[in-house]
């Protein structure tokens, strides 16, 4: 890579599933800090197609919502000039590392996952082991550059603990100290956006009501309409944080206008103290009609061409190949794999 990349403060890398629609959650979570990193890092920015695969995906779907999550981080202001934009199958390296990492990692650790447990629900005999492996997978996407933070939502804290497991139990069985312990960055004042439906759950792609969710695509008018049925309580706004505790709605609608208009939750709950929700609602539906529908706009034009979001996928895995490869050769030396 050039110069301009070795001068940067480090190496980024992220991912997100092609799986349906960017949401809110996903944008103020993680992919609008992606877009403020690409200043000062080499970023390296992934759609995890092989992770969607963990749950089946009809084939013809897959195809478009990976063009479609494509599109939408291009839009939201994701620059592939600057920072690598690829699709994880098109980077065979890393599966192959992840299968070096299937044998590093442990049983015992993946039991643990969370997000395994809630994936597989009640019938854990039946997920994919795929669904199982998911976090060495995931490991590998960020140890096959060698990344040195990965900015994310609060769900990914533990599979990033897992991956720093990975790298030093890697590092101390094979006697060095190949892998970085990779820092999460998680960051940003809504890195746990709620559903709109219930305070208390994630907003989350796969929440059958489309209600409980903003998408990324969404236009000016179902962005109202969602914020005006969100549910709420029935009191008026607190005029400090502390009240609003034990109300999720309110704490949820706080952070989501805090965090769209750059501002502190304190400052947000000083300025909507002792007003009902209707008024606070109608100044919300102004912020994220603002801040998200130029978005929507550009996704739609970008849709428009796929060829071009192909290009643009197949171009970045070219540079994702360049990065990975000697590392993940170099791993195979370690490990004791014999290439001639
Ligand atoms: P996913 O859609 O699961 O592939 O997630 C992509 C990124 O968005 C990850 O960094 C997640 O941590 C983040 N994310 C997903 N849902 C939320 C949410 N409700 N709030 C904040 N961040 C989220
Ligand atoms: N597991 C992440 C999610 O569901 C997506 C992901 C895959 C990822 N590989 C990654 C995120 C590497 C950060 C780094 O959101």
């Amino acid at each position: 890579m050039t110069s301009e990349y070795r001068s940067k403060k480090g190496r980024i890398f992220s991912g997100v599933q092609p799986t349906g629609n960017l949401h809110l959650g996903n944008y103020l979570g993680a992919i609008r800090n992606w877009v403020r990193l690409q200043e000062d890092y080499q970023c390296l920015y992934c759609v995890v197609d092989l992770h969607a695969i963990t749950v089946f995906q009809n084939p013809g779907e897959l195809l478009q919502n990976t063009r479609e999550v494509t599109a939408s981080l291009i839009a939201a202001g994701v620059d592939p000039e600057n920072s690598v934009l690829f699709n994880q199958s098109q980077v065979a390296a890393h599966a192959e590392l992840a299968w070096v990492f299937c044998c590093i990692s442990r049983l015992g650790w993946l039991n643990r996952m969370t997000q395994f447990k809630e994936k597989a629900g009640k019938n854990r005999e039946n997920a994919s082991v795929g669904l199982y492996a998911y976090p060495n997978l995931m490991a590998a996407d960020i140890l096959v550059y060698k990344a040195t933070h990965v900015p994310v939502g609060e769900d990914q804290k533990q599979h990033l603990e897992l991956t720093r497991d990975i790298a030093q139990k890697f590092n101390s069985d094979y006697g060095t100290d190949f892998f970085p312990l990779t820092e999460p960055l998680i960051y940003g004042g809504a890195t746990r956006v709620m559903s709109l439906r219930d305070g208390t759950r994630k907003m989350s792609k796969s929440e059958p009501s489309d209600a409980s969710r903003i998408n990324m695509i969404d236009d000016a008018d179902l962005i109202a309409k969602k914020i005006r049925k969100a549910k709420t309580d029935p009191l008026p706004l607190p005029d400090t944080v502390d009240g609003l505790k034990d109300r999720p709605e309110a704490d949820n609608l706080i952070t989501i206008f805090a965090s769209l208009a750059d501002l502190s939750r304190e400052d947000t709950c000083a300025r909507f103290g002792g007003q009902p929700f209707s008024a606070f609602k109608a100044d919300l539906v102004d912020l994220a009609v603002d801040r998200l529908t130029p978005i929507a706009d550009e996704m739609r034009r970008l849709l428009a061409d796929p060829g071009t979001i192909d290009k643009v996928l197949k171009d970045g895995a070219e540079k994702a190949r360049a990065l990975s490869a000697p590392i993940l050769n170099d791993v195979y030396d370690i490990v004791g794999l014999l290439r001639s």
